[in-house]
Order: structure tokens, then C-alpha cells, then sequence
């Protein structure tokens, strides 16, 4: 069963009432991103369990809680693991997270992730500011009755990474011994990781990194007019670059590497974050 406008704003309640104050960013950790949850001040933790309405976090390195607290004297809600495709939610299920935001009244939603870089400029450790995404496989997370009281059934992608905050994390970058691009994010449902042939297919339509979240969250961002920052962090190079083939290990690794810098990375656009 589809959720309801009530159920949503019933979730935001039980968050808002646990917390005691209204979060100004809402940031989702990707896996191996979970260190930056270190940098909140005055945590208060809730169980995904508690909180009515919300799904499970099943994939590894996603601890399954949302934290609150402040970063830099921002209000801030933080998702220690997400919800993907691959672990048997529907798309429509996934709608939840930036839903839930929007209701609690979130002004902006940080989504990071790690990928696989396709573009052969990009080496692991680097990070990529989403510019767009493609999105080639069926299904929607806003498909089915339209709920009028986030947005209307047909809306525009065309800003779903919002400009304004894809300058600033650009100009962030300057401060920051990572490498920061900017490119666009090819969606794949996992959790396979990509064949060498559909890499190079997704090079050629466009894509500079592959990866198998943040794409639903965009979505839903978009048609309730939350803005938006999409950022990967590249743990490997995509399928069929190198002569080795891809493995969890080498992704965590990487990912528990470059944790810090990249949540210094965050801290700073969130410190400079108008909001
Ligand atoms: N492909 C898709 N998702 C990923 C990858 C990849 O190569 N690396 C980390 N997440």
C-alpha cells in the first residue's frame, strides 16, 4: 500500500518530536561514507525501527539510524544508510527518505554516494559534484496517484541538481586536497556490478561515474522542489577499465581512505550553505 500525505508528515512527527528542533540539511551517507556522522555535534541517534513508516537498511556498511545534531552551527538530519533498489524495495518505497525531509522542513538535501568512475580522466579517491543524471531503466519513484501536497505529476529535471549549490560545492573544492569534478551519474539497479560492455555504452550516452543509489532521492527531490547536491565519491574505476575485476573490499577500502578528507569536504559546504 502507498503511503499517504498523513503517514509521511506522522513519520516527520515522531523525528521531530525525538529531536526538538527543525533540521535545517538533511544529508544521506553512501556506503563507506558513514565516518562523516563522527563530525555531528550533540547527536541524538533514532533506530530507523522507531520511527513509523520508515524501511530497514539491509547493504553493508549502512549502519540503519538517523542522527541529528549540528555541523558547522547548521541543523542538520543525517541518514546512516539508505534504502536502495537492490535490496527489494520498490522504487514508489523509496520516495520516503526526502519525503519525510520535506515534512520535518528540511530547506536542502546533501545525497553522496560512492561510484565507479567510467570517465577515464577521474581515479579512485576523486569526487564528483552531480551536474545530471541518466536514468535508463523502467519505473519511477513518483509513479502511481500523485501526491498534490509535494508536487504536480509532471515536473522538470532540468534543475534537480541545484545550480546554486553545485557552484558552491565547486568553489568548496579549492579549499580541499580531493579532486572534484563535476559530471554526470549513470544509474544502475545493482547489485551486480556493471558488465565492461555497459560501461562503455554508458560512457558513450554521456556518463562519468556509475553507481546504484541517489537517483530515486533525486527524483523525488525534484518533484517536491527540495534543493538538491548530489555528491560521489569514486571507489573504483567502472567495469572493464582495468585489467582486475571489481570487488566490495576494494570499494571499502578506498571509501574508509578518503572518509576524512571528504568529510571535511562536507563540512565546509554545509558551513557555507545558505540556508
Ligand atoms: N558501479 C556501480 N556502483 C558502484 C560502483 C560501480 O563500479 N562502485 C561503487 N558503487
Amino acid at each position: 500500500m502507498a503511503l499517504t500525505y498523513t503517514d509521511y508528515q506522522n513519520s516527520a512527527a515522531y523525528i521531530r518530536e525525538h529531536i526538538g528542533f527543525t533540521p535545517e540539511i538533511a544529508i544521506v551517507l553512501g556506503s563507506c561514507l558513514g565516518p562523516f556522522a563522527e563530525r555531528i555535534e550533540q547527536p541524538v541517534e533514532i533506530d530507523y525501527r522507531d520511527i513509523p513508516n520508515f524501511l530497514r537498511s539491509t547493504a553493508p556498511s549502512h549502519a540503519g539510524k538517523l542522527i541529528a545534531g549540528t555541523v558547522c552551527g547548521k541543523r542538520v538530519v543525517c541518514m546512516s544508510g539508505r534504502f536502495h533498489y537492490y535490496e527489494g524495495y520498490s522504487f514508489e518505497q523509496l520516495v520516503l527518505p526526502v519525503r519525510v525531509f520535506q515534512c520535518l522542513g528540511v530547506k536542502a538535501t546533501i545525497l553522496t554516494n560512492a561510484a565507479g568512475a567510467i570517465n577515464l580522466a577521474y581515479k579512485p579517491g576523486d569526487v564528483m559534484v552531480i551536474a545530471d543524471h541518466i536514468k535508463l531503466y523502467g519505473g519511477s519513484p513518483v509513479r502511481g496517484e500523485n501526491l498534490a501536497e509535494f508536487g504536480p505529476r509532471f515536473f522538470d529535471m532540468t534543475r534537480a541538481y541545484t545550480p546554486e549549490l553545485r557552484t558552491l560545492a565547486l568553489d568548496c573544492a579549492k579549499r580541499s586536497p580531493l579532486t572534484v569534478h563535476e559530471g554526470v551519474y549513470f544509474y544502475f539497479p545493482g547489485p551486480q556490478f556493471e558488465t565492461a560492455s555497459e560501461i562503455r555504452a554508458a560512457r558513450i550516452l554521456g556518463g562519468d561515474a556509475a553507481g546504484m543509489s541517489t537517483v530515486p532521492e533525486a527524483i523525488t527531490a525534484a518533484h517536491c522542489g527540495m534543493p538538491l547536491l548530489g555528491l560521489s565519491v569514486m571507489v573504483n574505476m567502472a567495469a572493464g577499465i582495468l585489467e582486475t575485476p571489481i570487488s566490495e573490499e576494494e570499494v571499502d577500502a578506498v571509501g574508509r581512505t578518503i572518509a576524512g578528507d571528504f568529510s571535511d569536504y562536507v563540512s565546509d559546504i554545509i558551513e557555507r550553505m545558505q540556508v
